[in-house]
């Protein structure tokens, strides 16, 4: 039976650097406590350490820089669909990253906080030509193209807009990794990418190298998601090399790579520790640094795309207990304590089966521990939000802290049973803001036109 650590501020532990007790027993978000945050904000409600998460971004862009400084330098996307807002993409620019988006949206709220389009990518696996436009009309910095069809569709809209545009392609390398199997990215059969096995990808370099509306600037590649391990990032740089080498050979010059996200963090302490920043930066220069040994080639600039490890550990979510039920199991008494949200804030533990923790946050509270499930509100028996908590005795009312829900969390969040999305509040030295308000369920019914 697991207890959630309690915070220790470290960087590798679960939760944010900026949390900790406060005199009293609640838990607090750099300075704030818990209880004020609920009584001013409600719940739930995503809270969100504003410092770790630019401290985590600031870590990626200073260690690829150094890592790629002997070679053609070094570009990090933070990757949008993770968690994107206004103020998160404006922190994200302000600490030099450049923003990963995958739709219009992602793409429109990145621009509306102000960031260029000259430091916005466009992914997708079926872009509208909508998305196409904008990212050319506001200067993308490239459009990753993921199909055949694809390269036609890009040049036909670049060619009336008497443009020419940036573009990557994405490869399929056969090397994987990651958590589940639906967060795996880069074997033969799924959507995403061109196969390097069945030449698909050496096809669409051609393609795109003779198209006069097309300009061939980098290859990508990505891998997975909650990777814990450097090698497998080493093996796909590799595989990415020896097709722009490829390239080289028929007479392309591709002078970027793009090797994705993926980088995994601790959502408990049963996790294991996952690489620094410096550390995965270090092993990507040195698979690039020995090709282009290898190779002759001019190195080229490297661009990496991580979400989940810059925003997961940066935030929490905040709920409210309500009823508890003890029940019998096979396995031994299970008590169930459910809270305000659940698969609509956070679908992580009903699609893949991710583990999460949960404290007590408004008191410390002594007495036995139980095992515990926390589960939401919603009409379905997969609506879970802790699978196994040890918690003490709690009581409705309480306030329950999951951490490292900032990733994929509202992101991915629902209106199921009509649930309003919960708000993100911001925390830094003492002060909190909402950044992206809750929704209301006149928010809902304004959509209803009867
Ligand atoms: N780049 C590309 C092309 C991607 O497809 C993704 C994630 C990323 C970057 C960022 O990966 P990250 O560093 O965040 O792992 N909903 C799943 C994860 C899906 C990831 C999709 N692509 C989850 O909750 O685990």
């Amino acid at each position: 039976m697991a207890r959630a650590p309690e915070p220790t501020g470290r960087p590798d532990g679960v939760w944010s650097a900026n949390v900790a007790r406060t005199e009293s027993g609640e838990l607090a978000v750099a300075g704030v406590p818990v209880t004020q945050i609920a009584g001013e904000f409600g719940t739930p409600t995503y809270i969100l350490d504003e410092a770790d998460m630019r401290a985590r971004a600031r870590a990626w862009k200073n260690a690829m820089d150094a890592a790629f400084a002997p070679l053609a330098g070094a570009d990090v996307y933070y990757a949008g669909k993770a968690f994107l807002s206004k103020a998160v993409a404006r922190w994200m620019a302000k600490e030099g990253l450049n923003i990963d988006s995958a739709s219009e949206g992602e793409l429109r709220t990145a621009l509306s906080a102000g960031v260029p389009g000259s430091r916005i990518g466009l992914h997708g696996n079926n872009k509208s030509d909508a998305e196409i436009t904008l990212a050319l009309e506001c200067g993308s910095a490239h459009i990753v193209v993921d199909s055949l069809p694809e390269i036609e569709q890009v040049a036909r809209i670049a060619r009336a807009a008497g443009t020419r545009a940036p573009v990557y392609v994405r490869l399929t390398t056969g090397v994987h990794a990651g958590g589940h199997d639906f967060i795996q990215t880069a074997h033969e059969d799924q959507k995403f990418g061109l196969s390097v096995t069945t030449g698909a990808a050496q096809e669409a370099i051609s393609r795109i190298a003779a198209n006069p509306a097309l300009s061939l600037i980098g290859l990508h590649s990505h891998i997975g998601s909650q990777i814990l391990a450097a090698d497998g990032f080493a093996q796909a740089a590799r595989a990415v090399l020896d097709v722009r080498a490829w390239a080289a050979g028929q007479g392309i010059e591709i002078t970027e790579v793009d090797l994705g996200g993926g980088y995994g963090v601790r959502y408990t302490d049963a996790d294991a520790v996952p690489p620094a920043p410096e550390e995965f930066a270090r092993v990507l220069a040195a698979a690039v640094s020995e090709h282009v040994a290898q190779t002759g080639l001019r190195p080229p600039r490297v661009s990496i795309e991580p979400g989940r490890s810059i925003v997961a550990p940066a935030m929490m979510t905040l709920y409210t207990v309500g009823t508890i039920k003890d029940v019998a199991t096979d396995s031994g008494p299970r008590r169930y304590v459910s809270v305000d949200g659940g698969m609509s804030d956070n679908l992580r533990p009903a699609l893949y089966g991710a583990q999460y923790t949960a404290l007590v946050a408004n008191r410390l509270v002594e007495g036995e521990e139980a095992r515990c499930r926390v589960v939401g509100k919603h009409c379905e028996s997969g609506d879970i939000v802790v699978h196994d908590v040890a918690l003490p005795p709690l009581a409705a009312g309480d306030l329950l802290a999951v951490p490292v829900t900032g990733a994929y969390g509202r992101s991915m969040g629902s209106n199921y049973n009509m649930l309003p999305r919960p708000g993100v509040v911001s925390v830094r030295d003492g002060h909190c803001r909402v950044i992206l308000r809750r929704e209301t369920i006149e928010d809902q019914l304004a959509l209803d036109v009867g």
